[in-house]
């Protein structure tokens, strides 16, 4: 039988050969560029770093379990795991993309996917028919649910459907909820991007990206290219996600409490106008993401009366961190229209409902009391000076 989530996080499936290692229970690092042959044409399994290393393989077999692929590929970062996806296609090929997505990947698409003659068309994927847009050159339909940062939740399934009836590789941007909430090849998708520097690393400290996939033939091709493009995870910094990942459970199951809390007190505050959280019941992705993801995750977007007060925010947290990024330990408050979204043009971020009244929380693993409290001063004391 399988081993739980929690297990999986900890003690590989099939066995952890801890006796190749004197027995050590935190993975070695092996920070080896290359490896002795023991005799011509003979090799340990281990050739040079680039193709693959001890310590990064051991990550990607952890992600590989947690997300039910048969492979996965730890990257530098992130983006480094979307750009080296972005080669499996070729000049010409058209793939379909989510609108609202992180704009690291809207940058990216753009500017580098553009400018190698891949075809972009962005659809809201939670509300737009797909069907219309699918054209003779599509290869794929890219999505995150829930997005980043309006929260917006699709239907991988039904995603799943369409790819498969028109031959299309669904890829699913599952950074928001983690391997511990939501698993997309479970749901039919063919490959899973994670930004590993968030959930799945989880401290804050480290960059890392990865791809898994459960198809052979992308997995063929994914080797092949992080062997010749170089981009894959450094031992040390795949230690540390390792780490990272042995206490993914309980920091998702922890933030989500506090974000649920949180979600419901911002509700309740006259200066917020809208709360975007997939674990409200008014949220329209609730009944979805409840049916395809076993958690709603600790991501929260919400909007305040005026740009003034979203400035004064961000001013004003001090256990509440005025950061990039998402997924850590600590809890982050970003302002997506001049850090995450800034290269998103305009008028497709205002089309998704991202404008300068719009603030993004991570929420964190703080006391929930300390969190509330300072959520409490920062808008009373920005209530007391407008009255002043
Ligand atoms: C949903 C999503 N995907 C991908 C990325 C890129 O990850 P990285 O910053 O590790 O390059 C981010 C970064 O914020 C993200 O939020």
């Amino acid at each position: 039988m399988k081993n739980g989530l929690n297990t999986s996080c900890l003690h590989l499936e099939g066995g952890d050969e801890t006796e190749l290692h004197y027995g050590a229970i935190s993975y070695p690092i092996y920070q080896s560029a290359t490896y002795v042959h023991p005799g011509v044409g003979r090799s340990t399994g281990y050739d040079y770093s680039r193709l693959q290393n001890p310590t990064r393989e051991r990550l990607e077999k952890v992600v590989a379990g947690l997300e039910g692929g048969i492979d996965a590929f730890a990257l530098s970062s992130g983006m480094a795991a979307i750009a080296l996806l972005m080669e499996i296609f070729a000049p010409g090929d058209h793939i379909i993309v989510e609108a609202d997505l992180y704009g690291g990947s809207i940058r990216l698409f753009d500017n580098v996917s553009v400018k190698n003659n891949i075809e972009i068309t962005y659809l809201n994927c939670s509300s737009e028919d797909i069907s219309s847009v699918i054209k003779p050159n599509t290869k794929a339909i890219y999505i995150e649910t829930p997005t980043n940062p309006m929260m917006n939740v699709s239907d991988i399934e039904a995603f799943s459907k369409i790819a498969k009836e028109h031959g299309l590789i669904l890829i699913v941007d599952n950074t928001f909820l983690s391997p511990y909430f939501q698993n997309p090849l479970k749901l039919g998708a063919d490959v899973v991007i994670h930004s590993g520097t968030k959930f799945i690393g989880g401290h804050n400290d480290t960059l890392a990206g990865f791809i898994v996939t459960d198809k052979a033939d992308i997995k063929e091709k994914l080797r092949f290219l992080i062997k010749t493009t170089g981009s894959g995870l450094s031992p040390f910094d795949s230690w540390l996600i390792l780490r990272g990942v042995k206490t993914l459970g309980i920091r998702m199951e922890r933030s989500q409490d506090n974000a649920l809390k949180i979600a419901k007190w911002l509700q309740n505050e006259s200066l917020v106008t809208k709360v975007y959280y997939p674990g409200l019941e008014d949220h329209p992705g609730y009944e979805l993401i409840k049916r395809q993801a076993r958690g709603f995750g600790s991501m929260i977007t919400f909007d305040v009366d005026s740009k003034e007060h979203a400035l004064k925010i961000l001013e004003k947290v001090e256990i509440i961190k005025f950061a990039e990024s998402l997924g850590g330990v600590e809890t982050l408050i970003t302002y997506p229209t001049t850090q995450t979204h800034a290269d998103v043009p305009e008028e497709v971020r205002l089309k998704n409902g991202i404008t300068d009244r719009t603030l993004r929380l991570s929420v964190g693993i703080e006391d929930i009391e300390d969190l509330i409290r300072e959520l409490t001063d920062v808008f009373s004391s920005i209530k007391e000076e407008d009255h002043a």
